[in-house]
């Protein structure tokens, strides 16, 4: 009896703890975030899930994803975009460089891709500000991906 009393005391104490953090990382996010915008990580989870089926139906495309644990390759996008549109968990995997140095893609993969993401995100009936700040930040990204050189900042 006693016994059942601690393992509940310490299932309470443990919920409370992942409530508690919950609450902390939400209160952590900026409401002016695109992560914030777009709905949070639920909103961002459903609309990898859309990004990677046009992806892989792409025949342009998905040869790339050919040997790749998809599942992984999703949840990573999942927990990089969080990340970059202002989400409360940071970015732990690689940076985009190093990602895709061995890749060899080119700028009309990159257009493709990024393709993808903004017809899903039309799909998905997302705002039209909101799109053109997304894109411009998966844009951001290009240089890296396609493993040219940064651009020079304008003097
Ligand atoms: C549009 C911007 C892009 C973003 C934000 C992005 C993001 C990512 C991320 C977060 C990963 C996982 C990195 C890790 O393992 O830690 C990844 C891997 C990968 N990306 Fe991208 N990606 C982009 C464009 C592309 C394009 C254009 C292609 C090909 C056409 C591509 C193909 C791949 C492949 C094949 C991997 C797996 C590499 C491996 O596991 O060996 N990505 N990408």
């Amino acid at each position: 009896m006693r016994k059942l009393h601690i393992t509940g005391l310490m299932v309470l104490f443990s919920i409370g703890l992942s409530v508690g953090n919950l609450v902390a990382e939400e209160a952590s996010v900026d409401p002016d975030s695109i992560y914030a915008r777009l709905g949070g990580q639920a909103a961002i989870d459903a609309a990898v899930d859309i990004f990677y089926k046009k992806l892989l139906a792409d025949d342009k495309v998905n040869f790339f994803f050919e040997d790749i644990n998809m599942d992984a390759q999703i949840r990573k996008q999942k927990e990089f975009l969080g990340a970059a549109f202002g989400g409360p968990k940071p970015w732990k995997g690689k940076d985009m460089r190093k990602a895709h140095e061995n890749l060899d893609i080119s700028d009309e993969d990159f257009a493709a891709v990024a393709g993808h993401l903004h017809s899903t995100l039309k799909d998905l009936k997302v705002d039209e500000k909101l799109i053109g700040e997304i894109m411009a930040l998966v844009g951001s990204t290009k240089a890296d991906v396609t493993n040219q050189p940064a651009a020079k900042a304008k003097p």
